[in-house]
């Protein structure tokens, strides 16, 4: 059964069934209610409120100041928004590096007080291992490899991943472990996409694409890139399919301007 037209919450069976099918999927960030609304309206089965949230919506450099609480604050506005879709809370910085307890203690956290379906943990490694205990104990997990934009210090900047042999072989390998370990679904992050398909075409769960080609089985985007807020240079892979900046930037010019002409309020808009 398809869940486009149903109007129950979306599942990691649901979106794991998008792959079962060949059936393409969008998935959307997300940081406020309002967005969260309009995103679950249009049929988006999946917001992921992402550790991008530093960047987008609270101006630091890289999403590795964010916190716990910061994330927290977000995910339960997201989850008041939305309805029928899955909610997805990013694990930020230092919040499962320590330890698999420190992992499984902030995991629960993004369920119980952030009302998250799942959350997505970046990078393999000792992230597998927690993948694994928290899949385990009914906590599902979203994986996320390639251009991991936590680990921005070691990676040197924010650059495409997987580019030599040994690289994109490593890649794939991290994705079926991630996925044996118990992750529903991947991100692929900025990989050459050769390195998207193969991946793809290695694991059972869906890959959600973003830099990471055409084959993956789901696309996501930042969604203030994707609607034309965000200002300055966007990464190649970002399709602009709206210019709210200018929108916005003419409402707000038209309204300043009838304010000083005195043409608002008129009688229609005052008591
Ligand atoms: O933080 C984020 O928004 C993300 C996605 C863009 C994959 O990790």
């Amino acid at each position: 059964m398809s869940v486009h037209g149903t109007s129950r919450p979306v599942s990691v069976h649901d979106v794991r069934a998008f792959k079962d099918r060949g059936e393409r999927f969008a998935v959307l960030t997300a940081y406020d209610y309002l967005t969260a609304q309009i995103l679950d309206e249009a049929g988006v089965p999946v917001l992921l409120v992402g550790d991008s949230l530093g960047m987008v919506v609270l101006g630091y450099d890289s999403t590795v100041p964010v916190t716990v609480e910061e994330m927290l604050h977000h995910t339960r506005a997201v989850s008041r928004g939305a309805k029928r879709a899955m909610v997805v809370g990013d694990m930020p910085f230092g919040s499962y590096q320590a330890s698999i307890e420190d992992g499984i203690r902030n995991a629960v956290r993004f369920l119980q007080e952030g009302a998250a379906t799942a959350v997505k943990v970046e990078g393999a490694g000792p992230v597998v291992d927690l993948t694994s205990r928290l899949t385990h104990m009914g906590v599902p997990v979203m994986a996320h490899i390639g251009l991991t934009p936590q680990s921005v210090n070691q990676l040197g900047g924010f650059k495409v991943q997987g580019r030599s042999d040994a690289a994109a072989d490593r890649l794939v390998e991290d994705a079926v472990s991630l996925a044996q370990a118990g992750a529903f679904a991947v991100v692929v992050e900025a990989v050459p996409a050769d390195v998207g398909r193969r991946i793809t075409q290695a694991v059972d769960v869906p890959t959600i694409g973003i830099g990471a080609g055409p084959q993956t089985d789901g696309q996501v985007l930042v969604v203030s890139d994707m609607v034309g807020l965000t200002a300055g240079r966007l990464p190649r892979f970002v399709k602009p399919y709206a210019d709210l900046r200018q929108v916005m930037t003419d409402a707000v010019k038209s309204f300043s301007a009838e304010v000083a002409s005195g043409d608002y309020p008129d009688p229609e808009h005052s008591y």
